[in-house]
């Protein structure tokens, strides 16, 4: 167990998630504004491997493991928070209008006994104006994302409203970011169901971005069971959308959790779980996703249950270019980024792989010897 898990986290872990989570960033916008901080944490937590550099879509990324949407929602602290290494960042999810998220407290969980967090927030964030002016001007070492979504109003707004603002919401952000994440989730749906997931409205979504010309690599981040039918149907409706790039494709919130928290404390709780439990359906995710998408277009990013070097390499090697990890952190600190890194290239080295691109899928080769399916996607070496 490292000075984190031993010390930090139980001192962590005595208060409130939600406050918690707002003084970490506090602390890390301090810690990014401070050269000298900002200097010492780079040197903590630097590795760079040029085996772990990829060039996906146009962009550079120093490294495959990412900070995906949820952590810094308002842009406050992407510098001090890139010191821990990561090879790209998401903020948000950011909306057109500010939102209070989810008015009932408590709305952020731990349950430790599964290293699992269970959300409520309601996507609270300051809006797409005040976030972007937050941006301008940032200069990271890896390439930066905004994450989108719908307000969160509590009233479930109809498809076109909906595809509307968040196309809007993109506006203030032209030129500021490297990436665009649509976040098809629907905040005000109730049921978990999203309009997005209806290929017809997400083509409607795609054309309302055409307003804005020329675009950045566009990634979709989704959670619907991993029917071939419905990825079929979503992907068709993609197909006339150059800018979009790849797919984010969750494990199935739907899917009733099997955990070891009792059932009287769940019940004290609300909101979807994230944690270890959710690795295999991501797994099992990634696995169909891969087999569906044209690699020479567009590439996978995932999240969900990535706790250590061993479980992004099993997702890299079921088909992702780049993963992300968020809950981990939260149990195993900011040093874990620098430590799946240094596990990756030590993988590599076991696997004889002299990149980390040569990983990309190679768990859909039928026959051992054969050229791995991942030669045909457009990840590979920087
Ligand atoms: C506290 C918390 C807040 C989150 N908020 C968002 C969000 O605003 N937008 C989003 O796209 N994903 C959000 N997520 C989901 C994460 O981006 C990620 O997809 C998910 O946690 C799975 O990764 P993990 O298993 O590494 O945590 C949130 C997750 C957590 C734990």
């Amino acid at each position: 167990m490292d000075f984190y898990q031993s010390c930090v986290r139980p001192l962590l872990f005595r208060f409130d998630p939600e406050r918690i989570h707002v003084r970490t960033i506090r602390a890390a916008r301090a810690a990014g504004r401070s050269n000298i901080a900002r200097g010492a944490l780079e040197r903590l937590y630097r590795f760079e491997d040029p085996r772990l550099r990829l060039r996906i879509a146009g962009l550079d990324f120093p490294n495959p493991i990412g900070l995906p949407g949820g952590f810094d929602k308002n842009g406050l602290a992407v510098q001090g928070i890139a010191t821990a290494g990561f090879g790209f960042l998401d903020v948000g999810s950011v909306s057109l209008h500010p939102s209070e998220g989810n008015p009932e407290r408590p709305r952020l969980f731990r349950l430790p006994l599964d290293e699992s967090i269970r959300i409520y927030y309601g996507v609270p964030n300051d809006g797409s104006e005040t976030v972007a002016r937050r941006l301008a001007g940032i200069r990271l070492p890896a390439p930066l994302g905004i994450n989108l979504v719908e307000t969160n109003t509590g009233k479930p707004a109809p498809a076109e409203e909906v595809i509307e603002e968040i196309a809007q919401a993109y506006r203030p952000f032209q030129g500021l970011t490297d990436y665009i994440v649509i976040n098809m989730a629907c905040p005000n749906s109730g049921s978990g169901v999203s309009a997005l997931d209806d290929p017809a409205n997400l083509a409607l979504l795609l054309q309302a971005f055409r307003r804005y010309g020329s675009l950045p690599p566009m990634f979709l981040k989704m959670h619907f069971a991993p029917e071939p039918k419905l990825i079929d149907a979503l992907l068709e409706a993609v197909d006339p959308y150059e800018f979009v790039k790849g797919f984010m494709p969750g494990p199935d919130n739907k899917l009733p959790p099997v955990l070891k928290t009792p059932r009287e404390q769940l019940e004290r709780t609300r909101g979807s779980i994230t944690g270890p439990h959710k690795r295999e359906s991501a797994n099992e995710v990634m696995r169909v996703w891969y087999s569906r998408i044209d690699r020479s277009r567009h590439i996978l990013v995932s999240a969900g249950g990535i706790f250590s070097a061993e479980d992004a390499y099993e997702r890299i090697r079921l088909g992702a270019s780049l993963v992300q990890v968020y809950t981990a952190l939260v149990y195993r600190g900011p040093g874990l980024v620098k430590r799946i890194k240094q596990g990756l290239c030590a993988l590599l080295e076991r696997d004889g792989l002299q990149h980390i691109s040569q990983a990309i899928g190679v768990e859909h080769e039928t026959k051992p010897g054969k050229t791995p399916l991942h030669a045909r996607t457009d990840a590979r070496a920087a």
